[in-house]
């Protein structure tokens, strides 16, 4: 596993990434902005309209033959063809987070089949997932993905599969940014 990395997501003026759209899937959505800044770093001064900040993490859930499924075919972020992008900010309720951590496996993945589902759509979405919640932000996880724009539809499925899930039901806010650059 890498060390943790430090990510801020900074919607203003500025940025590699014009924003597309920013639609509110559940709960209070996010001020409308024109880009979107992404800085691997720490102590990024809070410029622009709102910034998220999370990090990565060691896995919670994945076990040692998804590790090697998913190691087979994942691509990495910043690939010349990836010219579209999501952040997908999500918070999960109470109730999830008052589970055990074999309870919430077995509903990450027993039941909803997140990983399953990721799987399909791998190598032609790439991905980082931050966590925030300990850090006090206001989302629990900012998700990150990255395609090309053949991808676009291949995405909004994976989006449409995964929101039907046993899993969605513990998401009490949700916002898609989709991006393009
Ligand atoms: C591209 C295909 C995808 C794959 C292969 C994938 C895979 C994974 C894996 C392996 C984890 C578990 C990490 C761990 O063990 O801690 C995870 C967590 C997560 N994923 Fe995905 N995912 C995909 C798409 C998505 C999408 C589209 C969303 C949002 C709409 C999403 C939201 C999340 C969230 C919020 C978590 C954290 C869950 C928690 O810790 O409660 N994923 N994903």
């Amino acid at each position: 596993m890498p060390r943790p990395l430090f990510v801020s997501f900074q919607g203003g003026g500025a940025g590699q990434w014009h924003v597309d759209r920013i639609g509110a899937v559940r709960g209070d959505g996010l001020a409308p902005v024109d880009r979107l800044r992404v800085a691997e770093s720490t102590g990024v001064p809070p410029v622009g309209v709102w910034t998220l900040r999370g990090v990565t993490s060691n896995e919670r859930y994945v076990e040692r033959r998804e590790r090697s499924a998913l190691s087979a075919v994942q691509q990495p972020l910043g690939r010349d063809s990836a010219r579209c992008a999501a952040l997908i900010p999500i918070s999960k309720s109470d109730e999830w987070w008052d589970l055990t951590q074999d309870e919430r496996r077995a509903i990450f993945e027993d039941q909803a089949h997140h990983i399953a589902i990721g799987l399909d759509y791998l190598p032609a979405i790439a991905r980082r997932l931050h966590h925030s919640r300990d850090l006090g932000e206001p989302f629990d996880f900012l998700t990150w993905f990255e395609f090309a724009p053949e991808a676009s539809a291949q995405f909004d499925d994976l989006l449409g599969r995964l929101r039907a899930t046993e899993e969605w039901a513990y998401v009490d806010r949700e916002v898609e940014v989709r991006l393009s650059r």
